[in-house]
């Protein structure tokens, strides 16, 4: 058995909405194919945008996307991604598979796609290879309502009104891909691009700094040392490798019970990870006012087999929905400090929402946690305590019950994983009184993934529970993960 302590007197804050944010870059089959086909295509499009995609994200109320990249950032030039389609500039994709991007999918297009979907853009600028004028030019290209020169660029592109991007990462991995730089100098050269993030239509942007990757508390401490006054967050990249080897990450779909729990393990990783950068965060900056944006996370995982190394294609299981849950959770819990996460990537690359094959489309495991966790975005956490029993193999072991709750307009959401593959569990939700109680659940067997033309797993109604005087009894399934809704 395991308890889930409810407390509604104690809250860390708001959940932000952008928590549950995605990514897509110009990377494998994110982008082409898996977002823009062309509006010549046969797949139903909307100005070359998949109608089908643009339809599944806005049922999980995706709130921001993050673009162009990722490492891809730092080699792109803005410039090139405007005008007439036919003769935009063909680029070498230099960091995923050297190969040629035709720019097609540029600035209109993504701010075009933001639209459809109803979500933020967040733009990641070039530092690694582009230079400030660059930067500062794309900024008013998109915000500025004056009659600039490059604002009637934007006009005669055909978008009159300015679309006020407001969240501006300057620069990705620049301790890596993005310029392989100390942080101390990364720092100074934050410092200067800053200064030319202008600010048009009245309003602030909002500027995101490169973090660290993984546990670089050094990073981290030199951000806080140097540069806190001049961001607004800064990022942390975390991934989730089965086998913790960048030579042998593991398959996505065949894996052994060992490898399920460590998956499980080092995704929950992520809670020191973010905890030891909150310790240092919180010397600096007490009143919490510097986020830690998490723009990049997920699992990843060995290609499918048969498929291009370089285009990071993975299929999905239940154990990924897993990893999901335990990471949004966490997320939840540390909404005092973390304002925004992106999922890597939203479709066809790493641990996708979405996967597509031509005309066909494919809602993963991943996409239903997202899609069970839509009612904390902007909700007020609730503190939740949980006590379960450790399950595992050897040394992966981790508790079988990991959840996190919040409540908004009366209504209590609770979201809970059972991370034993095969042993369910009763859990007493305790801390509230139950009048009415809803659930929904994503049940499955670790290996379980939806594929093209078979798709078995999806969210289902979930009526296995007891309302009792002070408790809601409910009998978890292995290998799931629950949202219920009490008030
Ligand atoms: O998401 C794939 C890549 O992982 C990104 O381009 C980069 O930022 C990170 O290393």
């Amino acid at each position: 058995m395991a308890t889930i302590q409810l407390n509604t007197e104690r809250s860390n804050g708001t959940i932000n909405k952008n928590i549950y944010g995605h990514f897509s870059e110009h990377l494998g089959r994110c982008i082409y194919q898996g977002i823009f086909v062309g509006k010549d295509s046969t797949i139903p499009n909307v100005n070359g945008i998949r109608s089908d995609v643009v339809e599944a994200l806005k049922k999980i109320k995706v709130p921001v996307l993050r673009w162009p990249g990722g490492c891809f950032a730092d080699e792109y030039h803005w410039e090139d991604g405007i005008g007439s389609q036919e003769q935009r500039k063909r680029m070498v994709n230099n960091n995923w598979g050297g190969l040629v991007e035709d720019n097609s999918f540029g600035t209109h297009e993504f701010l075009d796609l933001c639209e459809q979907i109803g979500c933020e853009p967040y733009i990641n600028a070039n530092v690694g290879s582009g230079t400030v004028r660059e930067m500062a030019d794309w900024i008013e290209y998109l915000n500025s309502d004056s009659d600039s020169t490059i604002a009637q660029r934007r006009w005669a592109n055909g978008r009159k009104e300015a679309w006020d991007v407001r969240y501006w990462g300057i620069g990705n991995e620049n301790w890596g891909g993005g310029g392989n730089m100390r942080a101390e100098y990364y720092a100074d050269v934050y410092r200067r691009y800053a200064t030319y993030c202008r600010n048009f239509c009245g309003k602030d942007l909002y500027k995101i700094a490169c973090g660290p990757g993984g546990d670089d508390y050094h990073w981290t401490e030199v951000m806080m040392q140097q540069i806190r006054q001049l961001v607004n967050a800064i990022t942390l990249h975390y991934y989730t490798l089965p086998n913790g080897d960048w030579e042998n990450k593991g398959s996505a779909t065949d894996f052994s019970l060992e490898e399920f729990y460590s998956t499980l393990v080092r995704a929950q990783g992520i809670g020191a990870v973010i905890k030891g950068h909150c310790d240092i965060m919180d010397r600096y900056d007490p009143e919490k006012k510097v986020g830690l944006i998490v723009d990049e996370w997920g699992t990843w995982c060995d290609v499918e087999p048969g498929t291009n190394p370089c285009l990071l294609y993975q299929q999905n299981t239940m154990r990924d929905a897993l990893v999901a849950a335990i990471t949004l959770n966490i997320f939840n819990r540390h909404c005092d400090r973390i304002p925004m996460a992106n999922l890597a990537q939203a479709v066809n690359v790493l641990q996708s929402v979405i996967l597509t094959k031509g005309k066909e489309m494919v809602l993963t495991p991943t996409y239903h946690v997202f899609d069970l966790y839509q009612a904390h975005q902007g909700a007020k956490e609730i503190d939740c305590f949980v006590q379960s029993k450790q399950v595992g193999v050897d040394r992966w072991k981790i508790g079988q019950v990991a959840a996190s709750a919040s409540e908004k307009d009366g209504v209590i959401t609770v979201t809970m994983a059972n991370l034993s593959a095969d042993q369910g569990t009763e859990v007493m939700l305790r801390g509230t009184l139950a009048r009415q109680v809803e659930g929904q659940i994503l049940v499955g067997y670790m290996n379980q993934y939806n594929d093209f033309g078979k798709s078995t797993l999806s969210v289902e109604e979930f009526h296995d529970y007891q309302v009792r005087a002070d408790e809601v009894a409910v009998a978890l399934p292995a290998c799931s993960v629950l949202s219920i809704k009490i008030q």
